[in-house]
Formats: C-alpha cells, structure tokens, sequence
C-alpha cells in the first residue's frame, strides 16, 4: 500500500510530506515488522502569513474561536495541495493518507480543571478536507487516543524508531531536533517495553525565537551566527536547573514550556551581553540539555550506546552539530545523520506519520506505552472517508 504521510511541526515552518510503499510481512510476527520503501519526499515552507496566524493561534490568550475553527479548514486545504503536488512529482498515488497537523496545544501532564484532572491536546489540520481533495482515506488526530488511555500523547515518533533501527548487538539513540528535541534510546535487543523515549528539552525552537528577535531573521541559517559568538556557560547551567530537565520521563515538551516566556528569560539572563553571544549560548543549551539528558536517564546501569541518529532541521545548523558532537565524545557515542541510516532527515517524521496511517488503517495500535506512560497500547487517530 502506498501511504502520504504529512508532518508539520511544532518550529511552524512548514509541511513535510512523504511518500512511502509499506507492506505487513505474509505473517507477521509483531506489529514491528513492516517492509518501507520511501518513494519521495518534499517540504513546503508556509507562507509569512499562514506562519504568523499560526503562530498566534498557538498563543491562547489572543486567538479568536471563529480563525481558529477558519484555520483548521484552511491547513486541511495546505495539507491537501502538499500531498497532491508530492504525488505528482513523484508519479505515484497514495491510498492512504497520516496527517498529523499543526499542534496548536499540548499539555501531556495531568492538571486540575473544573475537578478535574486532565491532559490535553490539539493538532489541527480537518481530515475531511485532506479526504475529500485527494480521494482517499485520511487518518488524522494521533494522539488524543493515547492520552485516554492515559498516556502523554506523545511522543509518537519511537514506533518508526524502533521499527527502523532496533538491532541484536548494537545499542542506538535516536535523536530528532525539530522545534523541540526528543530522543529514542533502543538497547541492543530491546523489546518495545525496553524502549526510552522522551522530549529532551529545546531543540530549534529557542534558536529561532532569539535570532528573530535580536537578528530579524526567522532562524540561523547553517548556525553561522552562533558560531561567531561566544557561550555564556554561567546562564546554561542556570537553565539547567529549570524543572523540566529534571523531570523523569516520560516527558514532552512544547511551546509551552519553550516558547516566548522562555526565551524572554533566557535573554534576560544574558543581561547585557553581545547578541551573537546570546545565540550562540541558546544553541549550546541545546545540545548541552541533550548530552546532560543521556547522562541522567538513559545511561543507566551498565548499558553503554554506539550510534547516534540525528534527524529534523537542526541537523542543518552546523553550530549545533559541531557542539553536539563535541558533547558525546566522552558519552562514547558517534553522530550520524539520519540520511546514513537510510532515510533523509527531514523525511523522518513525515515517514512515521504514514506508517501509523498504516497501522490504524489495519486496526493495529502504534503508541509505545514505555514512551508515552500510557496504560496501554492503542489504535492512534480517526478516519475520514473520501
Ligand atoms: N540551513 C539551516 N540552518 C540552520 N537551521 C536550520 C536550517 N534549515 C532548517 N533549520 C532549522 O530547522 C527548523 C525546522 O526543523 P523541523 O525538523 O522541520 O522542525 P519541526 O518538526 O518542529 O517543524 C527550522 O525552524 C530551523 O530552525
Ligand atoms: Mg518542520
């Protein structure tokens, strides 16, 4: 079967679109055995005005219900065009679609409201509307189903993960660095249940918001300005006392843990400093706050790791790999990109949206509950009919 998956995430910069041929071996033995051939891939940046009305969407205190309900029609038609003009660049037609939308709001945590204790979550982007522009099925709106089972509704990304790079001898991290940064570590013959998986904290998302507002420009580009800067490490190993990079996992992070607030803080705490030094130290905390994650939470016991997989955009900011690199040496971990291991980095998020299509299409569940704390597997999303 050929599956559209369709990412955008939460950096808000676009659409990543993949097209995959999956196929369920003739007797499976696990729902971790599924044949991938990616077909093609391509990402379509939003426009600055489709960017920004996101972007306020996601700051609650001045989005309005009527653009937000206008939204969620309008990402059904973006998500929609992306997905046929991917067909047609590539000469191929998907039977399915996984979209998993724009997240507007994720609170994974249990809080009080109205008594009672509740998580919550909103991706938008109507599926009715993907279904009926390209003709075929659309599987949307993953994560609500793992947050009733009492999961964090996320992350969701660790099934592709295990499914792609679980390996008898070889101990592995998989790490993306999208908006937000969140790892998979998969010991050396682990089962789903040995699967850690967790947001390790800011993965573009600080980078972004310091740049545009002290460069004017939407992110930095290759990492050049933080390379020209100096780390104020004083201000990183404040940040890393903030409660969030204690916390256990599971974990999951988002705008709003990282979003304005944060970042206001974080110059503040660079007090007067030069601005490329203040990016460049919002780059180190990402890949400090990574390498101090592994530390803490995943190399445990004796269990030592081998390959680090990095996909998402952040593998293009050259700043951040060199520092990240420089933080796994003592870890004994070797960096690869995600493309070594067979699937482009930016198609990696896109590719696992269509195999958990895939898997709800075929009534299978596809939450890992080791990554999300949920109490049990389950069918992730719903169904829209063309
Ligand atoms: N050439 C580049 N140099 C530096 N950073 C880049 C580059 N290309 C992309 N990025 C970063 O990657 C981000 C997008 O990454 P992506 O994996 O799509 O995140 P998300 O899943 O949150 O949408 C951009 O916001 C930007 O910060
Ligand atoms: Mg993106």
């Amino acid at each position: 079967m050929i599956v559209a998956g369709v990412m955008s995430g939460t950096s808000a910069d676009g659409i990543n679109v993949a097209l995959v041929r999956i196929d369920s071996p003739a007797r499976p033995r696990s729902r971790h055995r599924l044949r991938l051939k990616l077909l093609g891939h391509s990402e379509f940046p939003y426009s600055e005005d489709v960017r920004s009305l996101i972007l306020s969407a996601m700051n609650s205190t001045r989005a309005s219900v009527a653009d937000l309900a206008r939204l969620n029609f309008l990402l059904g038609e973006l998500y929609a065009d992306a997905v046929i003009a991917t067909q047609r660049r590539f000469r191929s037609k998907a039977q399915l679609v996984g979209c998993h939308g724009q997240t507007l709001y994720h609170q994974g945590e249990n809080a009080s409201f109205l008594q009672r204790k509740l998580a919550a979550t909103w991706q938008s982007g109507e599926g009715a509307v993907i279904a009926a522009r390209v003709g075929v099925p659309v599987v949307s709106d993953f994560r609500p189903a793992d947050i009733a089972a009492g999961g964090k509704g996320a992350p969701l990304v660790p099934f592709l993960d295990f499914l792609l790079y679980r390996d008898t001898r070889v101990s592995r991290i998989v790490q993306n660095i999208g908006g937000i940064a969140n790892l998979t570590a998969i010991p050396a013959g682990a089962t789903a249940k040995q699967v850690i998986a967790f947001d390790t904290g800011p993965g573009n998302m600080v980078i972004d918001a310091v740049t545009e507002q002290l460069f004017h420009t939407p992110f930095d580009k290759d990492g050049r300005i933080a390379a020209s800067g100096k780390v104020i490490e004083s201000v990183i190993a404040d940040i890393l006392q903030h409660s969030f990079f204690r916390r256990r996992p599971p974990r999951t992070a988002g705008r709003e843990e990282f979003g304005r607030e944060f970042t206001r803080a974080l110059i503040a705490r660079c007090g007067g400093a030069n601005s490329r030094d203040v990016v460049a130290t919002a780059t180190a905390l990402t890949a400090r706050s990574i390498a101090d994650a592994i530390r803490r939470f995943v190399l445990i016991g004796r269990r030592s790791y081998r390959d680090f997989i990095v996909s998402g955009g952040g593998l293009r900011n050259a700043t951040l790999m060199a520092m990240l690199a420089n933080e796994l040496l003592p870890l004994g971990l070797q960096l690869h990109s995600s493309d070594e291991f067979g699937l482009p980095a930016e198609a990696k998020e896109a590719v696992a949206f269509a195999v958990l299509a895939y898997q709800t299409w075929h009534r299978r569940p596809s939450n890992i509950p080791a990554a999300t704390g949920a109490r049990r597997t389950a069918i992730l999303g719903k169904i829209s009919y063309a």
